[in-house]
């Protein structure tokens, strides 16, 4: 990794042509860039994406933007928590150097026509019950790509089908950026960090307890010796719905790379969970490996 200058405030670009501009000048220099995505109210999993984006890169570019084209009608973008101040503060705190903070009509403006779909994986799972959405996470994660131009860009593990299908539109489309997955980042109690957890209560958020407890059980069952991922999805079912406070969406257990089911564990296998607590979608998921 180069020496870069010695600015160390972090700088707020809000247009593309900008953006554009300051990459041309470290691209020139040689200096590796990298990109963290986020949809803003940054927790401990975005700021442990950006450190690792330090330690391995010249330039740190911190994407935040609220996509509206992947959130569905009745979803919740219009209540999605947003403070650019907050995140500006925790962003160079992690190390990052550049917020990237466009304006929806910057990404999309009037006439916008064009759209990124990656297909077969995006039916599944979150796809299945957010129709579209992962159209909207390919065509951003896609822009970001052209107008940054990274040469690593890293995501949480918690949404791990979004990174699969990133992973499939890279390798597809020929992009020229790495993609680096990184652990699911959990508070003490377990509760994996979502910034849409600042919209649970606090009797929500002991009840959201109940996703990653049951991961956990599933994983000592699986050291234990289990291999019938049928039995382990039925058990993480049950304890879920001992809380009538949640409606699940979806648990399944699913190859790591096409995310079809599994009934027996064989290598790795993904267990996936979605639910709802009162509006608030939660997701989750653990990896876990036969022997
Ligand atoms: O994971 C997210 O926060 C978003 O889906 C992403 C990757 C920033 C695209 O909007």
């Amino acid at each position: 990794m180069k020496n870069r200058s010695s600015e160390n405030t972090i700088k707020i670009i809000k247009t593309i042509t900008e953006m554009k501009e300051v990459i041309k000048k470290y691209k020139k220099m040689n200096l590796s860039i990298a990109l963290v995505p986020t949809m803003g109210y940054l927790h401990k999993g975005h700021l442990s994406l950006i450190e690792k984006a330090k330690e391995n890169n010249d330039v740190v570019v911190v994407s935040i933007f609220v996509n509206p084209t992947q959130f569905g009608e009745n979803e919740d973008y219009g209540v999605y928590p947003r403070n650019l101040e907050r995140d500006s503060c925790l962003s160079e705190e992690a190390g990052a150097d550049y917020v990237f903070k466009p304006s929806v009509e910057e990404i999309y403006p009037k006439g916008y026509n064009t759209y990124v779909k990656v297909e077969k994986i995006t039916d599944k799972l979150c796809g299945a019950s957010r129709p579209g959405h992962f159209r909207g996470v390919t065509t951003i994660v896609n822009k970001l790509f052209n107008i940054i131009e990274p040469n690593r860009a890293y995501f949480g593990l918690k949404d791990a089908q979004q990174v699969l299908v990133i992973m499939k539109m890279v390798e597809d489309l020929n992009l020229s950026t790495e993609i680096i997955p990184c652990p699911i980042i959990r508070e003490k109690d377990g509760l994996a960090m979502s910034s849409r957890n600042v919209n649970l209560t606090k009797n929500e958020r002991q009840i959201a307890l109940v996703l990653s407890k049951s991961l956990f059980e599933a994983k000592d069952k699986v050291k234990a010796g289990e291999r019938d991922l049928d039995k382990i999805v039925s058990n993480i079912k049950a304890n879920i719905h001992n809380e009538p406070e949640i409606t699940i969406d979806y648990v399944e257990a699913v190859n790591m790379l096409n995310l079809e089911r599994i009934k027996l564990l064989e290598g790795k296998v993904l267990i996936a969970i979605a639910v709802k607590i009162a509006k608030v979608r939660l997701i989750d998921n653990i990896i876990l490996e036969g022997n």
